[in-house]
């Protein structure tokens, strides 16, 4: 498949949006990090299903019905998205990877004296949710954000008798490090501890088995999103050990979780129902499956070979350009990272970078923390003191000039001529070839041009871009 069959398959990428000097340009989503463009088979699933939509699991009329087994279809999809052991594993559905983590995390036996281990490079929605209801224990990583089995061993050695769960990301949000998921099962395996995987990042770029090739090395709790995998927001999934779903309390209560409910006594259905109290987002499921089913039609190689030509192409462009610090792997670990890219261009801030590339370029970036303060901070080598004093600065109001970094992510569509386009972008930035002058806001450490305001109203008031 060329790049431009691929673009093809995707909603919106050509779209026009307005830069400095008056001018339309179309839009470079280099974000897809943080969420990707649905693909058309996603759309289409999602607007096929608007006519038959109906209440699901309660209702009798044919809709109804319909809907149900249109919404258990999208379950059984996922599970085989994911390569889960239908005998060991089910699939609860849920909103995205924060949501499937806090469920998951209710869900845990879990007290003051018990642990969680996790990695020092998760994003906040693998660390916060373990936070407060007993000892996180964190697996140290390398300045590109590697976890390293061995380490996970050593930490184990010492906290194996309190652990109940070892939770770990599968591919890092900041430097792209792919992690060895299977290695990381089997040493956690080894003490009888299960482990979980946040594949928020992995699902959309690498297949997944989460059977592995057995009980040793296989993954036994898996969270993902929809909307970082070309469906859109508000789907998600949390794949799990169907005996710990069925013999732990829901993480959610409330109507479609029960059997029965007497005034003085509750009993809960079975999973994956158990865990999806409330009406669920079936639109969400169903498109997120089609998703996942396009995915595999395209084929995990062909992805796979056009998001390492890219990677290369960037970051041996960006290494070219004065004063580029690269953070993660480089380009003779293809096989190890995803096309999802931080860095900085010297001392320029990160935010005034990522608004130069909006308001000139019309290229979307994401800069910042990425939600992994602590890792990014220590990634930037800002020491402890350093990074109360930050953390102090924010929570007066004043983000000005915090450390971070600037992240460029690619999806599917994006080609060689985008990459290009955004290195064009960067050695322009990095010689100082700026068309505006930039203020910062310092409440949320954002960059806008002096005195400029960007007019959404044609588009919210429903006008198309180009009109
Ligand atoms: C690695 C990782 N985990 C979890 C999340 C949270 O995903 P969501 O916002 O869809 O819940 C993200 C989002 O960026 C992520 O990159």
């Amino acid at each position: 498949m060329t790049n431009a069959d691929l673009r093809e398959l995707i909603v919106g990428v050509d779209l026009l949006t307005p830069v400095h000097g008056g001018r339309d340009v179309p839009y470079l989503n280099l974000d897809n990090a943080a969420s990707t463009p649905a693909l058309t088979a996603a759309r289409d699933e999602a607007n096929r299903m608007l006519e038959w939509y109906a209440s699901i699991h309660r209702g009798a009329g044919y809709k109804s019905q319909l809907a149900s087994a249109w919404y258990e279809k999208a379950r059984e999809q996922t599970l085989e998205f994911v390569g889960a052991d239908p005998d060991y594993h089910c699939v609860v559905l849920t909103h995205n990877t924060t949501d499937a983590i806090n469920r998951l995390a209710v869900k845990f036996p879990y007290d003051n004296d018990k642990s969680v281990v996790i990695s020092h490079a998760e994003h906040h929605a693998n660390d916060l949710p373990w936070r407060n209801r007993g000892k996180v224990a964190r697996v140290p990583v390398s300045p590109a954000g590697e976890i390293d089995p061995d380490d996970l061993d050593r930490v184990l050695l010492k906290e194996a008798k309190r652990t109940r769960l070892v939770s770990m990301t599968g591919a890092s949000n900041v430097t792209g490090t792919i992690q060895p998921i299977h290695e990381l099962a089997r040493v956690a395996h080894k003490y009888g501890i299960p482990i979980a995987i946040d594949a928020a990042q992995l699902a959309p770029h690498v297949p997944i088995n989460m059977a592995g090739s057995g009980p040793d090395d296989r993954i036994d709790f898996l969270m993902l999103s929809a909307h970082k995998m070309y469906a859109p927001m508000g789907g998600g999934a949390l794949i799990g050990i169907h005996e710990f779903f069925a013999n732990t309390c829901p993480s959610v209560r409330g109507g479609g979780a029960v059997k029965a409910v007497e005034p003085d006594a509750v009993f809960w259905a079975d999973p994956p129902e158990r865990d999806e109290a409330g009406s669920p987002n079936v639109l969400g499921a169903v498109s997120m499956a089609a998703a996942m089913a396009e995915l595999k039609r395209i084929g995990w190689d062909v992805l796979e070979e056009a998001e390492n030509r890219l990677t290369k192409r960037f970051i041996n462009g960006l290494l070219q350009i004065d004063g580029a610090i690269l953070y993660g792997l480089g380009t003779d670990n293809l096989d190890r990272r995803l096309g999802v890219i931080a860095f900085n261009l010297g001392d320029i801030p990160h935010a005034k970078v990522a608004a130069i590339l909006a308001y000139e370029h019309g290229i979307g970036v994401r800069n910042g923390c990425f939600c992994a303060h602590p890792f990014v901070l220590s990634m930037m080598q800002v020491g402890e003191v350093e990074a109360r004093a930050y953390s102090e600065q924010v929570q007066r109001g004043n983000k000005s000039l915090i450390p971070g970094a600037v992240r460029i992510s690619f999806g599917l569509y994006n080609s060689e001529a985008d990459v290009d386009r955004a290195l064009d972008a960067l050695a322009r930035i990095a010689r100082g070839d700026v068309a505006l002058e930039y203020e910062e806001e310092t409440v949320h450490g954002e960059f806008h041009p002096v005195g400029g305001a960007t007019d959404y109203e044609r588009i919210l008031s429903g006008l198309s871009p180009e009109s």
